[in-house]
């Protein structure tokens, strides 16, 4: 309806002057021929100007005033004519009234308020405020002594009101026509779309919030790792391979052939290509005379070292492979010391459950200098940790093939009252580092821990299968906040 009205008034009009003015003439509402107007305006069958007035509307207080008489006329008439005590007066009105209403009635000399007593100044009053109240109402014109009055009496507020003039556009028409917003299969199978007038591209509307990039909360827990690591002063090392040779994930860290984590149940062994092609030959016979052997104060295993046990292809147990890897090339050049990291995927040969996945992520530390000692360790871990809000420390001596000594570490978790298994430590034994080539005086303090197990305690979750793999949901991606380490 106010679309016809409006069109149609343009077909005889050169223009609607004021919408306000043609909403009241038309009876129809101003909203709505604002609404009408923005759409044609967009399809360009007007143009619209803006007009904006100010208008004075009542408040609260003054529409009190317009509907039941201003304060100070109540007041007055509830004085009788012979007068009354104040007592009275008091509890014949409102609070606010008599407050109000003596205030006013005062200045108008309407009553003389005695300390007892009130009475009448004059016979008659004429309710001023009120009067001028309504009028405000009925969008009528007062003197601005008026307005300037229930301004100050904070009776009315000034209030913009919006509104448009509007002149035909370049695509006028007397009757809007249909313009279809997307070309559908149907329009194309029906052949219509050859009749059809399409909705011009808008390039300046905003489109839909894009959905997605949401960050996984281990990928959020990754990034504040990161930066606790870059803080102190550590390097990454290159992680982007999942496959590694058994020797590197396991022989360069004189771990022996027949250790049970590197049977098939533990580790992940590939079919194809099984074996490795390359490594470096010198070293590896070093690696398998110390294994046999011993060697740089050491006994060795004392067994047959097989090169075909080395080969052998899998997915690495842990980032230690690439530790040694690092290791082993900066024992290439003349030393200089060295603080690495890294925080990437593991596999192991596992039954899943509420705790363990076949794959998870590990974060690694190490800290490769001469002369470092079990107290450097401890120190070392004791910044780091208290870096993700774990400061309080405990170490339990462990056992792992490739360091010497090594520690469980073990922090208190406030929210559990109870002290948690964090990580593995330990200083890498002479008979891994010494064959690589790595000066005798080098020592090396490492570190590693699960990127999951903090996740887990930071976001609440209590079933690893709750927070990676197929069965995640969706929405805890997308809601959950951003990480803040150390803040319980
Ligand atoms: N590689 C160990 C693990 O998988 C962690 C570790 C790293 C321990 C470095 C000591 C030194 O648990």
């Amino acid at each position: 309806m106010a679309e016809e009205a409006i069109l149609g008034h343009l077909e005889k009009n050169d223009e609607i002057s004021d919408s306000g003015d043609f909403a009241s003439q038309s009876g129809i509402d101003h909203n709505e021929i604002v609404n009408v107007i923005k759409s044609l305006h967009g399809f360009r069958l007007v143009d619209a100007q803006d007009i904006k007035r100010e208008k004075w509307v009542l408040t609260n207080e003054g529409k009190l005033y317009a509907a039941a008489g201003s304060p100070e006329v109540q007041l007055f008439l509830a004085v009788p004519p012979e007068g009354i005590s104040r007592e009275e007066l008091q509890r014949k009105v409102d609070p606010s009234v008599y407050k109000i209403g003596c205030s006013q009635a005062i200045k108008n000399k309407w009553l003389e308020i005695g300390k007892q007593q009130v009475s009448r100044k004059v016979q008659q009053v004429e309710d001023t405020a009120k009067d001028l109240l309504t009028r405000i109402q009925n969008e009528e014109a007062l003197s601005q002594a008026d307005i300037d009055a229930l301004k100050r009496r904070k009776l009315i507020a000034p209030q913009t009101w919006k509104g448009y003039s509007v002149r035909k556009g370049p695509n006028y028409a007397p009757k809007r026509k249909k313009v279809a917003t997307d070309l559908t299969r149907e329009n194309l199978q029906r052949g219509d779309w050859k009749e059809l007038e399409f909705k011009e591209y808008n390039f300046n509307a905003k489109g839909q919030p894009a959905e997605g990039g949401h960050l996984h909360p281990l990928l959020k827990v990754r990034r504040q790792l990161q930066m606790i690591f870059l803080q102190m002063g550590f390097e990454e090392m290159p992680t982007n391979n999942f496959v590694e040779s058994s020797f590197w994930n396991f022989d360069a860290l004189f771990q022996p052939q027949q250790h049970p984590a590197r049977d098939s149940h533990d580790t992940f062994f590939l079919q194809a290509p099984s074996t490795t092609k390359m490594l470096p030959e010198d070293y590896v016979e070093r690696v398998k005379h110390v294994h046999e052997h011993g060697g740089y104060g050491s006994r060795g295993y004392g067994y047959d070292w097989k090169r075909e046990e080395a080969n052998k292809n899998l997915l690495r147990t842990h980032t230690t492979a690439v530790s040694s890897r690092m290791l082993y090339l900066l024992a290439q050049k003349p030393f200089a010391p060295k603080k690495y990291y890294s925080i990437d995927r593991v596999f192991r040969n596992e039954a899943v459950d509420r705790t363990h996945l076949a794959e998870f992520h590990q974060i690694e530390g190490l800290v490769c200098d001469r002369g470092l000692t079990l107290g450097d360790l401890i120190g070392v871990l004791q910044d780091f940790f208290s870096r993700l809000g774990m400061s309080q420390l405990r170490f339990k001596p462990a056992y792992n093939p490739y360091t010497e000594p090594s520690m469980e570490i073990f922090s208190y978790h406030e929210g559990l009252k109870k002290w948690v298994e964090i990580g593995n430590s330990g200083m890498f034994r002479p008979e891994m580092l010494l064959p690589m080539g790595l000066p005798e005086d080098v020592r090396v303090i490492a570190w590693g821990l699960s990127l999951e197990r903090p996740t887990m305690i930071l976001y609440g979750v209590d079933n690893i299968r709750d927070l990676f793999g197929h069965k995640v949901d969706l929405g805890l991606i997308k809601r959950n906040p951003i990480c803040r380490l150390g803040i319980e």
